[in-house]
């Protein structure tokens, strides 16, 4: 089967020329999957979810870092660097080494998913553990750019969220126009920004009519857009969004704004909540910080007026990275000495013993 590749099937759109090397790891062309019980549940017809955990390394940063380490490698970079909560510079470290060039990570010391450390390290970059907050290392990688020669490639590199954009694309190519609401997580603000881009330039192509609101979520003690102020000690058990002073705070607040829509704070127990009603309700599997959206659907239902409106949940990354946060697994697992013991438990009718 001939996979299709981000860079060349939405290159009118990208910032990639014919000197721009098409790397991939099988990025993008994430399932938009329609809701079959929560959307029953909130009554909404038309929910879906756009499950960003296919993308190769787990999370929607491969769609920007694949553009991102293009164009480093087109303009002859020495290496890239970037400041992460664990997804960034997972997916930095991979397209790294796709590209054949080396990569530095910047990571809060002790605040991020053990799985998400371990890529940056089995895809080879060199981890740089900073004490403080995801602010701080933000500050090195910035400054390490500038002193190392190293590309940047956090969401300040604009490729990033061209590369990120292209989600919206999907949805809107999937759905035939854009849908009436998008919520989703707000962390260093990148994301959001990039889906209102990529909605505005589908728009301005005539590719669709309308545009979404958008509902963003911070987590309730990692909030500073909602209070208008920085955070200087963010707390949250969603570790990917727990950021005190967003990259992208201006443009994040446009985007709400042009778009008519909210950015609004959720609490760790709302987003566990959350995590849980997607895994057990949908089979969807996502980390503590992408079921923040769905846990501000959930809180702020009254949002959405119409039950026919056609509304989008981004799930930014699998839940495989930080499998634990919300789950007792413990309490829910039996121990048995026998098959007599697991009838029982079931509580099931039994018939003879099988023959086969
Ligand atoms: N969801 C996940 C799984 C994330 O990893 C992030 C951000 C967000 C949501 C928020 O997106 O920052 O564009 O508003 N993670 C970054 C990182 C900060 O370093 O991996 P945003």
């Amino acid at each position: 089967m001939n996979r299709l590749n981000l860079l060349q099937f939405y290159r009118e759109f990208l910032p990639v020329g014919p000197q721009t090397p098409t790397i991939s790891l099988g990025e993008g062309f994430t399932p938009l999957i329609r809701s079959r019980h929560l959307g029953r549940q909130l009554g909404l017809e038309n929910l879906y979810f756009k499950f960003e955990g296919t993308n190769p390394t787990g999370s929607f940063k491969d769609r920007g870092m694949v553009v991102a380490v293009a164009k480093a490698l087109e303009e002859g970079a020495r290496g890239v660097v970037c400041a992460s909560t664990g997804n960034t510079s997972a997916s930095a470290a991979a397209y790294a080494a796709c590209a054949g060039l080396p990569a530095v990570v910047v990571v809060p010391a002790g605040g991020i998913a053990p799985g998400k450390l371990l890529q940056a390290v089995a895809y080879g970059a060199q981890v740089f553990a900073i004490n403080g907050t995801f602010d701080r290392a933000l500050e090195a990688a910035v400054e390490l750019s500038a002193r190392a020669n190293l590309r940047l490639v956090n969401s300040l590199n604009p490729h990033r969220l061209a590369g990120q954009k292209t989600a919206a694309f999907e949805i809107v190519d999937e759905l035939g126009d854009s849908p009436d609401y998008l919520f989703l997580p707000v962390g260093n603000a990148g994301n959001i920004s990039a889906y209102w881009l990529g909605f505005k330039e589908y728009r301005a192509a005539g590719r669709t009519t309308k545009l979404p609101r958008l509902a963003g979520f911070q987590a309730a003690g990692a909030a500073p857009i909602v209070l208008g102020r920085p955070v200087p000690k963010p707390e949250t058990v969603a570790s990917a969004i727990r950021i005190g002073h967003p990259a992208n705070w201006d443009s994040a607040v446009r985007a709400r704004d042009e778009s008519g829509g909210v950015i609004e704070a959720v609490t760790d127990d709302e987003i566990l909540a959350a995590r849980r009603l997607l895994a057990k309700l949908e089979g969807l599997f996502v980390e503590p910080a992408s079921a923040a959206g769905v846990a501000g659907l959930v809180k702020f239902r009254s949002l959405v007026q119409d039950p026919r409106a056609v509304v989008v949940c981004v799930l930014t990354g699998t839940g495989l990275k930080d499998p634990a946060p919300g789950f007792d697994v413990e309490s829910r697992v039996y121990h048995v000495e026998d098959l007599g013991q697991i009838l029982e438990t079931l509580g099931l009718e039994v018939s003879p013993r099988s023959s086969g």
